[in-house]
């Protein structure tokens, strides 16, 4: 670690659309922000109040240090009373680890986050985030919590492979979330929805390197609520030690983690392409997993696996997942220049709906 993170403002500025980096409309702050950024709600955009982070003394010449600046006008746009817009122009702003940062929530929350979030939306509705570059990040590159309608668009989220818990964007405890056109490749996960996550639709991501695109870890902690409606569609994964996961702790914890959605996608040498775990961060499990995995769809993918078991459905014995359907999935062994190498899935406690193309061939 010890990379300095930085925000760039994207291509959609350099186009001429509209000087807006990032979008972030609200009104009024509720309580003291923490040091973290967002805390925002409202809703109306038309008619904000604006604030630049230049005004607030942001230089964009990537060297001299613009996380303060970025801090006292994200906490001046949540505390206007009106709505606000925070505005970032076209540059390359160096966001240095602001480790002065006093929030830690990790008493109240679970799910806390140990180093700083290079944004995070805490209780902001009806945002936009357009054509953000999230450069080496320390922690989290984006973050949502308790925040509803929510749109991420041509975003490019960028860490070393190596750097850990960077995830690209993760979600809690939200709802209606949209994440589309981006470019995501990073240490972690590149999306994670974790609990409490409701309607989500990603569309056009190219993920990796990185941890694939998953759901969960769920069922760790006890006020953890459900996932539903998590709608993936057409992603392309390269490199990323898993595709498209499902991942539940065992335990007592019992929560629904439903409609889901994992459609026309590639994978590029992936890993673990299609993996469901609910013995996850164990190894010998006590007790199984009390999440119940259900109405699980994983359809029109293609590509090429590094490991043997291309499709893994480890499912709870106690929760066993259903129904899961498993529809046009044709996957190959990478670099097999013989195409003799054969490759397998593992279904345990789960009796999915085979359709049409099963490479591997469908488990028993
Ligand atoms: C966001 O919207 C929901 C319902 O639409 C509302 O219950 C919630 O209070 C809003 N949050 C904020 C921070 O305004
Ligand atoms: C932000 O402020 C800078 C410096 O005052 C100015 O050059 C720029 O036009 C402003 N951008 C917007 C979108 O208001
Ligand atoms: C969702 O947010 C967008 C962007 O701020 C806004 O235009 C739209 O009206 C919001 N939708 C609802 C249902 O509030
Ligand atoms: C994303 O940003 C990185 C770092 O600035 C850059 O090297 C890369 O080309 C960008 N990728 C895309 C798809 O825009
Ligand atoms: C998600 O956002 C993209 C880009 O703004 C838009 O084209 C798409 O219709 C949205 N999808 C949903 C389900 O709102
Ligand atoms: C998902 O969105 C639909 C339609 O907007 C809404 O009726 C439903 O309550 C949402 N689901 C949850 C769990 O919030
Ligand atoms: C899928 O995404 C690629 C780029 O990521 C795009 O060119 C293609 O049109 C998309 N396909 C569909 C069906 O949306
Ligand atoms: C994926 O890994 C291969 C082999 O290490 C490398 O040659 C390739 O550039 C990587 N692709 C991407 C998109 O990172």
């Amino acid at each position: 670690m010890g990379s300095l993170g930085g925000i760039t403002a994207g291509k959609a500025m350099a186009l001429g659309l509209a000087l807006l980096a990032c979008l972030v409309t609200g009104t009024t702050c509720q309580g003291p922000l923490y040091g973290t950024i967002g805390a925002a709600r409202g809703l109306i955009e038309t008619g904000a109040t604006v604030f630049n982070v230049t005004q607030y003394g942001a230089k964009a010449n990537g060297k001299t240090d613009d996380a303060l600046a970025f801090i006292k006008a994200w906490n001046a746009a949540c505390h206007n009373s009106g709505p606000a817009k925070l505005v970032i122009p076209a540059g390359t702003y160096l966001c240095s680890p602001v480790t002065a940062w006093p929030y830690n929530d990790c008493k109240q929350n679970s799910d806390c986050q140990h180093l700083p979030v290079s944004l995070k939306f805490n209780k902001v509705n009806n945002t936009i985030v357009d054509g953000v570059t999230s450069l080496n990040s320390m922690g989290f590159h984006f973050s949502l919590t308790f925040s509803q309608n929510f749109t991420g668009v041509n975003l490019n989220i960028t860490a070393p492979d190596e750097s850990p818990n960077t995830d690209g964007i993760h979600l809690s405890s939200s709802d209606r979330i949209n994440i589309s056109n981006s470019f995501i490749g990073t240490g972690d996960d590149c999306i994670g929805i974790i609990q409490g996550t409701t309607n989500v639709t990603i569309t056009q991501i190219t993920c990796g390197p990185g941890h694939g695109i998953s759901i969960g870890s769920l069922g760790k902690y006890p006020k953890e609520k459900d996932v539903i409606g998590v709608h993936v569609r057409n992603a392309t994964l390269t490199n990323t030690t898993n595709g498209v996961r499902i991942k539940t702790y065992p335990g007592e914890k019992q929560l629904l983690a439903s409609d889901i959605i994992f459609e026309d996608i590639v994978m590029n040498t992936v890993m673990n392409p299609i993996i469901i775990n609910q013995n996850y961060g164990s190894k010998k499990v006590t007790k199984p997993s009390s999440v119940k995995v259900s109405d699980v769809h994983f359809k029109n993918i293609r590509g090429t696996t590094v490991s043997e078991v291309a499709v893994t459905l480890l499912c709870s014995s106690s929760n066993p997942c259903d129904p899961v359907e498993l529809s046009d999935i044709d996957l190959s062994f990478a670099r097999d220049s013989s195409g003799s190498k054969s490759i397998t899935s593992s279904c345990t406690n789960a009796k999915p709906t085979f359709i049409v193309t099963q490479n591997p061939p469908a488990c028993q």
